[in-house]
């Protein structure tokens, strides 16, 4: 078998809900899973997996960054070609930092790319959303920034949030897993009026304070009442992590996307020492973390063609 042509794929990880915004709003990170595509002659498929968590990936027909190659593929009514994929994981898996967001990204990109670019970047990425069912993951991860996102009824409409650069979002990514679909299934399938309006308010005051950094908007705007208070009971020291990272002077905490990672957004003199106390926070309850401040990826998915 030889190589046809092939595509690189670079995709951020991603934080979505920031709180008051679940299943609607969500930011890139400069975290990154690599995924290259080699187009075979024949062969089937093989796919080789690198980084830390290695092992956690699937490396058959069921891998979810293969799945979406093939339902692009399907999509345009082509038969998906033989392909040798590697991936470079730097994103770590079930932590609540997009890492299946970016395995759908990647695999849409990469077989529009080597189809010819049949499908417009909006289709990609409401195939995107389609397949996550949810958009706060998938649309920063393929435009970059921060996008919130509200659906016509027929259509998505997708707006740039603007992000102060002095917010910096610090990511403590703890050394355990949570599903995605347990983190789904504890909440409320119904809501009361009182908790809708709450959400409402808290969700545009967190657009206006991270347009501005007004710390006392922020530190209000964090709230949230519609998932948070029912995953925290998942997330062991999860009061104890967010009560430290407050007194180290973050403007407050929150779960990242479904978790069980946690993110404080803290302005750059306080984003250290946010840092070392959630990281001892964690440590006290016999948790070890990962904890770094990261910045906001402002590209999204890039593609480099080969061949
Ligand atoms: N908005 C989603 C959730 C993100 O919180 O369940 C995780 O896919």
């Amino acid at each position: 078998m030889s190589v046809v042509s092939g595509v690189t794929v670079t995709v951020p990880a991603t934080t979505a809900n920031l709180g008051p915004g679940f299943d609607c709003i969500g930011a890139a990170l400069t975290l990154y899973n690599v995924f290259n595509f080699n187009r075979l002659d024949e062969g089937g498929l093989t796919i080789h997996v690198t980084g830390e968590e290695a092992d956690g990936v699937q490396t058959d027909e069921s891998n979810l960054l293969y799945q979406a190659f093939v339902k692009l593929y399907q999509y345009i009514e082509q038969i998906p070609p033989s392909v040798k994929i590697e991936i470079q994981l730097g994103v770590p898996l079930a932590r609540g930092l997009g890492s299946s967001a970016t395995a759908i990204v990647g695999g849409l990109v990469a077989a529009n790319q080597l189809a010819g670019e049949p499908l417009s970047q909006l289709q990609v990425m409401e195939l995107a959303i389609a397949m996550e069912g949810h958009p706060d993951n998938v649309v920063p991860a393929l435009l970059g920034g921060c996008r919130l996102a509200a659906s016509n009824g027929a259509a998505w409409e997708i707006c740039d949030v603007p992000w102060q650069e002095n917010i910096i979002p610090v990511l403590a990514i703890p050394d355990f897993e949570l599903s995605t679909s347990e983190a789904r299934r504890v909440l409320p399938t119904e809501f009361s009026r009182a908790d809708a309006i709450f959400n409402t308010a808290h969700l545009g005051l967190l657009l206006r304070g991270l347009a501005t950094g007004k710390g006392e908007w922020l530190k209000t705007a964090l709230q949230d009442k519609l998932h948070q208070p029912y995953r925290k009971a998942l997330i062991r020291g999860y009061d104890a992590v967010n009560m430290a990272a407050v007194a180290a002077g973050a403007y407050g905490m929150v779960i990242s996307g479904a978790g069980p990672t946690l993110l404080a957004l803290a302005d750059a003199e306080h984003a250290q020492a946010v840092e070392a106390a959630m990281r001892t926070a964690w440590q006290a309850e016999g948790i070890t973390a990962v904890v770094r401040s990261l910045s906001l990826d402002n590209q999204g998915a890039r593609s480099v063609k080969q061949g």
